[in-house]
């Protein structure tokens, strides 16, 4: 009887060592400690040990029971228990499901980076609609329907009247007849136009327009915050030209361009002027206490040059190979 109590006990040590996953471990526990397990039925036979030999075997017995149970909790133990992980095994060393991530457009980028640095000039970002009504593009901006600055201006009409607008100009407007200066704005968005689509024209493209309104706001201060700027996004270097220029909503009025080393040559990047009185009457502001100055850039050219880019339609085709490169 203890011998074979003893060859239980060996046995058992034997197969639950070897043992690595939880169902199995269940299975052999039943077949040692179940009912009509194995330590059941040998435990059983006590009665047919002589009495003078019984003691010695009920102490065996109940040694190895405890040996028995103490073995399959310990190896429970060490074992994952759920069957989900138990049945397949994992390798965290393998590399992980990759999600795409997406990025910025570039020319959101140019809006975000020029909203930034007009940013901490002190100038909020303000947005006007795209359909417009003559006034907003055309007459409160001083340009009355028989003026031939309306051609370069001209845009796509709508059957209700309004049209599409063709400067964000527009937004100057619509911020003064709200509220009363100081005012110190940027405006981003789309702007229209029927320019027959080649490298460097679009009907579509965007523009950022500027305004400072205040009492005594001045030339000095147009060329100050625009230099500021250029040097911003363009790099300390950077250099810029005024060039007379004429726009019917600003007097006097300036073409800029900027000289920057990468590109090693003047370009021309905005407009900008000090506001016409005309503008200011237009939207009931007194222009003999007020004066300001307006700009506007194209975003598609500050992003062609910033990043070198030769053809303004790569930014509308939605060519991956273009846009991954941002
Ligand atoms: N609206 C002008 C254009 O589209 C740019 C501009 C804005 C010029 C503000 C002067 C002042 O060409």
């Amino acid at each position: 009887m203890i011998q074979a109590l003893k060859k239980l006990e060996e046995d058992a040590r034997r197969e639950v060592s070897s043992l690595s996953d939880s169902k199995a471990l269940d299975g052999l526990r039943v077949k040692y400690l179940g009912r009509k397990g194995l330590f059941a039925s040998l435990s059983s036979r006590i009665s047919e040990v002589p009495p003078e030999a019984r003691r010695q075997a009920g102490q065996e017995i109940n040694r190895v029971k405890q040996l028995l149970e103490a073995l399959f909790s310990e190896k429970e133990k060490t074992l994952i228990p759920h069957p989900r992980f138990s049945e397949k095994k994992i390798d965290v060393t393998m590399p992980g499901t990759f999600l795409p991530a997406g990025r910025l457009h570039p020319l959101s980028r140019v809006i975000a980076e020029v909203s930034r640095i007009f940013g901490r000039l002190g100038f909020s970002v303000v947005e006007g609609p795209e359909v417009e009504t003559e006034h907003h593009n055309f007459e409160a901006l001083n340009i009355p329907l028989d003026h031939p600055a309306r051609d370069s201006f001209d845009t796509f009409y709508l059957e209700n009247g309004r049209l599409l607008r063709s400067q964000t100009s527009t937004v100057q407007i619509r911020v003064m007849e709200k509220s009363r200066p100081p005012l110190k704005i940027i405006a981003p968005g789309k702007v229209y136009r029927p320019d027959a689509t080649d490298a460097t024209h679009s009907f579509m493209f965007h523009q950022i327009e500027g305004l400072m309104v205040d009492e005594g706001t001045s030339f000095s201060e147009l060329k100050g915050v625009l230099l500021a700027f250029a040097k911003e996004f363009f790099g300390s270097r950077t250099k810029l030209r005024f060039r007379p220029h004429f726009f019917p909503f600003t007097e006097p009025s300036a073409e800029i361009d900027i000289f920057w080393e990468s590109c090693g040559e003047w370009l021309e990047i905005l407009g900008a002027g000090m506001v016409h009185p005309n503008v200011f009457r237009a939207v009931h502001i007194d222009p003999e206490k007020y004066t300001g100055f307006a700009f506007g850039m194209g975003v598609e050219r500050l992003a062609m040059l910033k990043y070198g880019v030769s053809d303004i339609r790569n930014f509308f085709e939605n060519d991956l190979r273009f846009l991954r490169q941002f």
